[in-house]
């Protein structure tokens, strides 16, 4: 680990539009999951890990860009999955890029996204961020964090 990083390490989760409603949204497309048990199980996680994670949903764009901007200097890593904004936003993608060198950014999905309709193959971020993950449900956000500890201490 480099000397330089402070304990202990924050990463921040953000969740999207309609992601509040997680476990009872379409549960054949995102499983039966609520967002709290996915908060609880990253939060548990980053206690192993020695990370604080700080996790944050919203319905409005403008609110997930003011959450990404006050991440500067902050968070040491971001785990995001921007729901429906991620193939529509150049907001949040100019907001990440603001983020972008100084910490690692995985975007994450829960559905496979290039499995489902054509508009949602694009992805606004996908050449922003350090990588993706797309289609392994729930599983994917423990993935994120797993790989954004060994990013961050790089
Ligand atoms: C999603 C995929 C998006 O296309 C969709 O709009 C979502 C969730 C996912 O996690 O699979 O709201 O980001």
């Amino acid at each position: 680990m480099s000397e330089n990083k402070k304990m202990p390490l924050n990463v921040l989760v953000l969740h999207g539009p309609n992601l509040n409603l997680l476990g009872t949204r379409e549960p054949d497309v995102y499983g039966s999951d609520t967002l709290k048990s996915v908060n609880a199980a990253l939060k548990e996680q980053g206690r192993t890990l020695g990370i604080t994670v700080n996790t944050f949903q919203s319905n409005y764009e403008g609110v997930l860009v003011e959450k990404i901007q006050a991440s500067i200097g902050v968070q040491d890593g971001l785990i995001i999955n921007p729901a429906a904004y991620t193939h529509t936003s150049v907001a949040i993608r100019d907001a990440l890029l603001m983020l972008k060198p100084e910490i690692p950014i995985i975007e994450i999905h829960l559905s496979n996204i290039y499995k489902r309709e054509s508009f949602r193959h694009r992805s606004m971020i996908a050449d922003v961020v350090t990588g993706q993950i797309s289609g392994l449900g729930v599983i994917g956000y423990t993935l994120a964090l797993t790989a954004l500890d060994q990013f961050i201490r790089l």
